[in-house]
């Protein structure tokens, strides 16, 4: 950053001491995120704060998303929501399947864009990583249990895969509605778009398993419908783990692949 755009940032609020820190030069500038505008490069990554209350945003979620706004991210990541009814009606998660919880989302997404910043909700399905005892029935690619939760899941057939993938695209559509930005696929942790794309967790034989690219089939059709239904001004994001820990898994995948 020249001094000159050093001086305009601070004009306008959005640089601090850390701007002039040689490592990070730009850290504070802004920057185009597809057609929106981003106020600087920071992130607030998603973090599931069990705030809600009864399956809405209350006082507490939204002080909470307030203050993290306040800390000056140009780019606020929602907690993990949930998209699926079979993921059960948790009091503390937000159920972004039911078209109850857009207006208190809205309310987040005005704090939010009050300190001028993005916002992006997180998508999420658990798959069979959830708690057996606080979910009806536990979903995946394939009926292998879960190295962390021991939960053993239904496999989902081909038709449910297409019906899961409408589940992301309605929460995707729920999100536009409270006027967030855009929005984050989690494909990190090992939740179910994980365990699609893991070939230890994934060992169908239909069009969503074998290859890599029958195994990513299911997080394509998840962004190409939320593109669809979204336009070309929302934000869609993806966040993909690729350490597994889980010996057969993804990280085993990607470092033996042929370069
Ligand atoms: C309490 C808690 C809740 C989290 N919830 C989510 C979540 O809902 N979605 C997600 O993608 N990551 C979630 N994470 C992971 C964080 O986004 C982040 O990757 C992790 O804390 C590591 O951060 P670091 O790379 O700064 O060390 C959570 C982490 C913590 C500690």
């Amino acid at each position: 950053m020249t001094p000159a755009e050093v001086a305009r940032s601070r004009e306008r609020g959005l640089a601090t001491e850390h701007c002039c820190d040689s490592r990070f030069p730009t850290l504070f500038s802004p920057i185009g995120l597809g057609a929106l505008m981003n106020k600087n490069r920071v992130m607030r990554v998603a973090t599931t704060s069990n705030l809600a209350e009864q399956g809405r945003v209350g006082e507490r979620t939204l002080a909470f998303y307030r203050t993290v706004a306040e800390g000056g991210a140009g780019v606020v990541v929602s907690q993990a929501t949930r998209l699926h009814p079979l993921e059960g009606v948790v009091p503390h998660a937000l159920p972004l399947f039911d078209p109850g919880v857009i207006a208190g989302l809205r309310r987040i997404s005005d704090a939010i864009l009050e300190q001028g910043a993005l916002f992006i909700v997180q998508l999420n399905q658990g798959g069979r990583q959830h708690l057996g005892r606080r979910v009806g029935t536990l979903v995946a690619p394939s009926e292998i249990a879960c190295p962390r939760s021991g939960g053993t899941p239904h496999s989902l057939s081909t038709r449910e895969v297409g019906e899961m993938v409408e589940f992301f695209v309605s929460a995707a559509v729920n999100a536009r509605d409270a006027q967030a930005d855009g929005d984050e696929i989690h494909d990190a942790q090992e939740h179910l778009i994980g365990q699609f794309v893991s070939p230890f967790s994934n060992q169908r034989d239909d069009r969503y398993g074998g290859s890599l690219e029958n195994r990513m089939r299911f997080a394509l059709e998840i962004i190409s419908g939320a593109r669809r239904r979204l336009g070309d001004q929302a934000v869609i994001g993806y966040r993909m783990g690729v350490e597994e820990f889980t010996a057969g898994g993804v990280t085993e995948f990607l470092r033996n692949r042929p370069p």
